[in-house]
């Protein structure tokens, strides 16, 4: 949940005042060891705004692995939570380079400020005047009160026209629900938590994915959600994407027809904070062979999975599935950059011989990926008491009706 920041707090923490305060409480650790002896230091100085302080520091410092600005910025525990990591938003921003673009859930504005970079005009609405007021904050928007930036759109229909024609970051008070620009793309990205539970039903998202559709429909529109989500049942006529970030799937985003590519009506996009993004769709070559396993297993990334393309991949490399249903794969090589795992031995899996092969092995760390059998890897490791000095994977998965297990070599860098 976290510190319930009130409008004074934000226009505090904007201020001049509230900055230096702020570059202040950088030199506390604010460790939960400390916490406490450093809040009482703290509230002596800055009695009322303590809390703001304290909370919009440890915020900060949590955010810096995911906020491109996060050192200047304002947010709550729940919207840093909430807010797409930079490098996914500058993706989805690049893809809709060029246009003017409405976020009708922009919360503090981390999909904003990667739109302001890549679109002529960029509007955001949220329902909640906090996040607002963050967001004004964080992208250099004049806050609520005299002269401010923030419109409520219920009120001054026409309030967003001088700023999509000046090429401005425009924020609104609104509800998604109620369309309200002219801008040629809506973004929507609603929350995930109903009664402060995680859902993955489309109808108890915040707002409800069905009447968001109903809401623009025939506009363009493009709304991120959980990958989790059951696309199926949404009958959804454009592209679903799966956005990882390093090897962590972290989103599907649904296109509608008209920002959709032609022919694709699945997509997996792959970034990395270090190496080169890349792609692939239903639209690549799916044609592989059927063969005995090759020299390696490789894993695909988690987005290609999610997006249903493991063939795809497998074509694009030249490698085959170690069974049509499971989604490991296996060749003679391993794709650049991706961690492959070196076939040793493959043997039925049952736990006695298992050990034993493994004790003559001299197995040591052992890591253990499973897919399509119904097993604990914790708990399987405890029983196979692994003692030796050199590392082994296991990979168990079904090939046929038949539970196997494949013991491979240390697995090469990724
Ligand atoms: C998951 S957050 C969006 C996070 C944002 N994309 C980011 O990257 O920071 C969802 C937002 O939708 C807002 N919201 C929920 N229902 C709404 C509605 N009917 N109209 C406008 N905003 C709404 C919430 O206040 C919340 O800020």
């Amino acid at each position: 949940m976290g510190y319930a920041f009130s409008r004074d707090d934000v226009a505090f923490l904007g201020s001049a005042a509230g900055s230096a305060a702020l570059t202040e409480l950088d030199g506390f650790a604010l460790t939960p060891a400390s916490l406490l002896r450093d809040l009482e230091q703290i509230r002596r100085t800055h009695a009322e705004h303590a809390a703001a302080l304290v909370e919009t520091v440890r915020l900060r410092r949590r955010a810096a692995a995911k906020l491109a600005g996060a050192g200047e910025w304002l947010f709550t525990d729940d919207a840093l939570q909430q807010a797409t990591p930079s490098a996914v938003a500058r993706h989805r921003a690049e893809r809709l380079a060029g246009r003017t673009v409405h976020d009708v859930t922009c919360s503090i504005g981390a999909e904003l400020a990667e739109l302001s970079r890549t679109c002529p005009a960029v509007i955001g609405s949220d329902l909640d005047e906090i996040r607002l007021a963050m967001a004004a904050h964080n992208l250099g928007v004049p806050p609520f009160g005299a002269g401010s930036g923030i419109h409520t759109a219920a009120v001054d229909p026409g309030w967003q026209q001088a700023g999509m024609a000046r090429g401005a970051v425009m924020l609104a008070k609104a509800d998604a629900l109620v369309p309200c620009s002219t801008a040629e793309v809506v973004i929507a990205d609603p929350a995930r938590r109903a009664d402060g539970r995680r859902t993955h039903d489309p109808a108890k998202l915040q707002p409800p994915l069905p009447d968001l559709l109903d809401a623009y429909a025939g506009r363009d529109l493009a709304v991120k959600c959980a990958p989790g989500l059951d696309f199926d049942k949404l009958a959804w006529a454009g592209e679903v994407e799966i956005v990882s970030l390093d090897g962590a799937v972290r989103e599907a985003c649904l296109w509608s027809p008209g920002l959709a590519e032609p022919g694709v009506t699945r997509r997996a996009s792959v970034l990395s904070s270090t190496g080169k993004p890349w792609h692939l769709t239903d639209a690549d070559p799916d044609d592989i062979p059927e063969r005995e396993p090759g020299e390696w297993i490789v894993d695909p990334d988690g987005a290609v999975v999610r997006a249903g393309l493991v063939r795809h991949y497998a074509a694009k490399h030249g490698l085959w599935q170690l069974d049509p249903r499971i989604a490991y794969l296996t060749g003679d090589t391993v794709p650049e950059g991706v961690r492959g795992f070196r076939i040793l031995d493959r043997m039925e899996f049952r736990e006695k011989p298992l050990r034993a092969e493994l004790h003559r092995r001299d197995c040591g760390p052992l890591e253990i990926l499973t897919r399509g059998v119904d097993l604990d890897p914790d708990a399987l490791r405890a029983k196979l008491k692994p003692k030796g000095a050199t590392p082994h994977t296991l990979v168990i998965t079904r090939i046929g009706r038949t539970a196997t297990v494949f013991l491979c070599a240390t697995p090469s860098a990724g």
